[in-house]
């Protein structure tokens, strides 16, 4: 699975961490930084992620900053993109079985490294329940088609 992942200072240290399960699991991973602990502003990366995802360019994404805020709120401005911040296992498997969320935001003061993993393992395993939920998202979808400009020319928006 192609997958972008990004993070501010904040959620450097977690975003290494998880970098390494991804690669471990056969990820393919396209880290768009941070890469020190040097303080950054998330909606650069918030924003470099959601249009790999938008775009296409991969299939997921997980981004990392102190609370997740940040990440979470930059991300979704992206058209396509369904960011779910998440702060346990029940949440990351309900993002993708309701919301068919494509971007997990992970919030690195919060959540310690044992949860993370697991989290992330979670959602990356878990399938879209379609159905009901399929109605639900398409609302969303269609919203975007009719309000909103595509992120970029090879954005399809689904
Ligand atoms: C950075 O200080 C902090 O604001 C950021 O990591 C994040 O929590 C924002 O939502």
């Amino acid at each position: 699975m192609k997958i972008s992942i990004g993070s501010d200072h904040r959620g450097y240290e977690a975003k290494e961490r998880i970098k390494a399960l991804l690669q471990q699991l056969g990820g393919d991973v396209t880290d768009h930084g941070t890469s020190s602990r040097q303080a950054c502003d998330y909606p650069d990366v918030a924003l470099a992620v959601g249009r790999d995802v938008a775009s296409g360019e991969a299939e997921r994404g997980i981004l990392f900053c102190g609370t997740g805020l940040g990440m979470s709120i930059t991300a979704n401005k992206v058209s396509g993109v369904r960011a779910a911040l998440c702060h346990d296992e029940l949440t990351a498997q309900l993002s993708r079985r309701h919301n068919n969320a494509n971007i997990l935001c992970l919030p690195a003061d919060l959540v310690g490294d044992a949860l993370m993993q697991s989290m992330v393992r979670t959602w990356l395993e878990t399938e879209f329940e379609g159905g009901r939920h399929a109605r639900r998202v398409g609302k969303i979808t269609e919203y975007e088609r009719t309000h909103t400009a595509p992120c970029c020319p090879e954005a399809e928006r689904t």
